[in-house]
């Protein structure tokens, strides 16, 4: 039995074009199918795996939505429970990877790698780092041992706790922050700084799961985002409880402060039954609980990752 690398497709900028070599601003991203990137990196041949190609979806992941994130969630656990397959690699758009990798490794607790990759240029630029990235992704992925979700670009490996995408033009556009990468991948070895990423188990797991991957999305608890600046007052928080809001995520400034309007309005929303959890703005660091604070903090999650927590928490509360 040949072990297997199933590479799915979600589209971004890695699979994007534009009408000039030199133009790496002005692309549609999600143009070109995965077979026709994998296809074009003939390094990917040969190695020791076989590789499969699904198209998952072919989008811009700033509209990544709870229906796409429901089929890749049931590919990618499609594909884990195969004995033959060593790992999967995900190619996504950057804009939104850190949330999808975050929901992934929560949600599915992978004994094997499933490795994220994207570029930040299109496929069409004189000189795109998509094909090198994803030659990346599948040495990360056919190494043995990988496991978990995690993030590949510009020679970097990520865990999914710690990926940010922190730049908006660089090639090498994301940070693991405080915690440092897993790794580098160095001329298609790997050069490891850390254990794998840890994921949270969560008790109802396969009620999530259910949840998650109904294709209409139907089931997922409203979360929403609001931050703390100055001049930040009551009136969003108010709104968004009136619409209907389960739960809330506040990017807090610094150490997790609210201005005291804001504050009181979050109180008020929690007292109400919204569930509330307090993330920061800050790129790195995390809120410092303390005794007796009254709204609870995310645990070092980043605002965008904290909300997909809080969603599967709901979930699992069967909100
Ligand atoms: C996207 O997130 O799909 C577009 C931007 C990118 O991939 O860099």
């Amino acid at each position: 039995m040949n072990r297997k690398i199933v590479i799915l497709g979600t589209g971004g900028t890695i699979a994007g074009t534009a009408a000039s070599s030199s133009d790496h601003t002005g692309y549609t991203a999600a143009q070109v199918g995965i077979a026709q990137l994998v296809g074009a990196v003939p390094a990917l041949a040969g190695g020791p795996c076989d590789l499969v190609t699904e198209q998952v979806a072919q989008i811009d992941s700033k509209d990544m939505s709870f229906s796409v994130w429901a089929r890749l969630a049931e590919r990618v656990s499609h594909f884990l429970a195969q004995p033959e397959v060593q790992g999967i690699v995900v190619t996504h758009g950057t804009d939104t990877l850190e949330e999808t990798a975050w929901l992934l490794h929560a949600l599915l607790v992978p004994a094997k790698p499933v490795v994220l990759t994207c570029a930040m240029r299109p496929a069409t630029a004189l000189a795109p780092d998509g094909p090198q990235n994803l030659l990346d992704a599948v040495a990360v992925a056919a190494h043995p041992g990988a496991r978990g979700v995690l993030a590949v670009c510009a020679g970097v490996i990520h865990g999914a706790p710690d990926v940010q995408k922190v730049h908006t033009y660089r090639l090498d556009a994301f940070s693991s922050g405080d915690a440092g990468p897993v790794g580098y991948v160095e001329e298609g070895r790997l050069r490891l700084m850390r254990n794998w990423p840890e994921a949270p188990v969560h008790k109802a797991l396969a009620a999530i799961k259910k949840i998650v991957t109904q294709q209409d999305g139907s089931g997922w608890p409203r979360v929403d985002i609001v931050m703390n600046y100055a001049g930040a007052g009551a009136s969003v928080v108010q709104a968004l409880v009136a619409s209907g809001v389960q739960g809330l995520v506040v990017a807090a400034t610094g150490n997790g402060t609210l201005h005291q309007d804001l504050e009181a309005a979050l109180l008020q929303a929690q007292a109400a039954g919204v569930r509330v959890v307090r993330a920061t703005r800050c790129l790195e660091g995390r809120v410092l609980p303390r005794a007796g604070d009254l709204l609870a903090d995310s645990q070092g999650l980043s605002p965008v990752k904290a909300r997909v927590a809080l969603m599967l928490e709901l979930m699992a509360n069967g909100s």
